[in-house]
């Protein structure tokens, strides 16, 4: 490594810690559990995440590292984990020149660049539909199938070269249809597509939205009629960018819109709905409600980290990047009648990777599963928050003193049809020893202790989003 690498790796707070990159990539079976594993649970959790493969090239931003998945096949009362590197083509060409091609998010983009400004590493979500799994970036990115159980990545899902542009993060599976739909966002124009990719993975429908100038934005909602689109106070400069910079405005003096269309709508049929400033990562779920569709997420309240006009910070928050964190419990009405728009905190402590059951999206949901910040400059849950979206009340699994738990999954039980009759499932790490566990927690018991605890046998850094497959989907995984 030059001394500015090794300065890098030890003063970012998303290189050290439990966000330290690992470079093994193993396989072990018959872990050992603590507690029993459910006879009502079989399938396989996995989890993407940054893991940088070589040293950064300028500042290191969490966004930045190559994905890599971890995951744990349950199943018969045993266990096994996996985790393997999202092979990209930009990992493939920085191992082959021996050295960082990309820089990161806080840096300069290079435009010239022939892999595109930045690495599309593939490490953010994943998603199973179509009877595989996808590996998905938080920007404009391909998708990239994972196999299971090896975790090889085996190629790009063009979707039969239907796919006009690219995919981002956070599309939704449509429970009753099957359909995905997605969106895909850039900093240049078309600044934001939307589309629907039918059960059998053709893209069907796709349209640019009109947006009047870049935004950043992270995830989507739907409800069966319509999907929700977002335009938020917090956009990029476009002045910056024009001179090649990458930088991000909070403007307080603008409202964040929501962006109603049906879900065949063409671009000129978005419905805007005005509602405070604000930005919000990820949402939760959306319904129709009568005349309303009804939205809750996690909002984020005064989301640049150096903005002089803040108001004094409630408790310490996370900083990531330009950003800093303080996500509250949040919901929307969106009056199709009147077109205006009501909207209420739920909660204030800071919770975020919120998480419900699958099932029920996109119809009235009242359970999810959030992780709550402790409260330092890094994202680090010390507890799963369970929420009650009729009455906004909470039930917390707390991790014991020094472990932080990641986004949790709800894996139904084997045969379940209610909302919330299943397990909640994620990694939880000791931040001083690097002890990595999977907590299997029963979603109606959540404060009480795991049913099952795996242990890992190597450490697993703190990372992204998850996803449970199920056995049967696993079955029906497309050869
Ligand atoms: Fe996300």
């Amino acid at each position: 490594m030059t001394a500015a690498q090794v300065d890098e790796v030890e003063r970012s707070p998303y290189l050290g810690g439990n966000y330290a990159p690992i470079d093994t990539e193993l396989t072990a079976s018959d872990l050992p559990v603590v507690g029993t594993l459910p006879d009502d649970l079989a399938g396989t959790f996995v989890r993407n995440g940054a893991n940088p493969k070589l040293p950064p090239k300028g500042r290191y931003h969490w966004f930045d590292g190559d994905g890599m998945i971890h995951a744990v096949e349950l199943g018969g009362g045993c266990a096994t984990y996996r985790n393997r590197y999202v092979r990209t083509e930009g990992l493939t060409a920085e191992l082959e020149a021996g050295r960082p091609l990309w820089t990161g998010l806080l840096e300069r983009p290079d435009f010239r660049n022939p892999g595109g400004p930045y690495k599309d590493t593939g490490n953010t979500d994943l998603v199973w539909f179509g009877g595989e799994l996808l590996a998905l970036w938080w920007l404009s990115g391909k998708a990239r199938v994972i196999r299971l159980p090896e975790l090889a990545t085996v190629g790009e899902e063009t979707f039969g070269g239907t796919l006009p542009r690219c995919i981002s993060a956070h599309p939704k599976v449509d429970p009753r249809t099957g359909e995905l739909i997605f969106f895909d966002y850039q900093p240049v124009p078309p600044y934001l597509t939307y589309g629907v990719i039918s059960p059998s993975g053709r893209v069907v429908h796709h349209v640019a939205i009109d947006l009047p100038g870049p935004r950043f934005q992270h995830d989507i909602a739907i409800t069966p009629r319509y999907t929700i689109l977002f335009d938020f106070s917090l956009q990029w400069d476009e002045a910056e960018l024009a001179r090649g910079r990458s930088k991000l405005v909070f403007r307080r003096d603008r409202p964040t819109r929501f962006g109603v269309i049906p879900r065949f709508g063409s671009g000129d049929e978005v419905r805007w709905f005005e509602a405070s400033p604000c930005f919000m990562y990820h949402t939760i779920n959306a319904w129709e409600e009568g005349d309303e569709i009804v939205l809750i997420g996690c909002k984020t309240l005064n989301p640049l980290a150096a903005d002089p006009t803040n108001p004094p910070a409630r408790r310490a928050a996370p900083v990531l990047g330009h950003l800093r964190l303080e996500p509250v419990f949040h919901r929307w009405r969106l009056d199709l009648r009147t077109g205006g728009t009501k909207e209420e905190t739920l909660d204030d402590v800071s919770t975020e990777f919120p998480r419900m059951d699958n099932r029920a999206l996109g119809t009235k949901s009242r359970w999810s599963y959030h992780g709550r910040f402790e409260g330092s400059e890094s994202m680090l849950f010390d507890a799963c928050v369970k929420y009650d979206a009729e009455s906004g009340s909470s039930k917390a699994h707390v991790y014991p003193k020094g472990w932080y738990g990641g986004e949790t999954v709800f894996a139904p039980r084997i045969g379940s049809r209610a909302e919330d009759d299943g397990y909640l499932v994620t990694f939880v790490a000791n931040e001083a020893s690097g002890e990595s566990e999977l907590y299997v927690i029963d979603a109606q018991n959540v404060d009480h202790e795991p049913v099952a605890r795996v242990r890992i046998p190597q450490r697993v850094p703190t990372g992204y989003h998850t996803w449970w497959v199920s056995a049967d989907d696993l079955a029906a995984q497309r050869p």
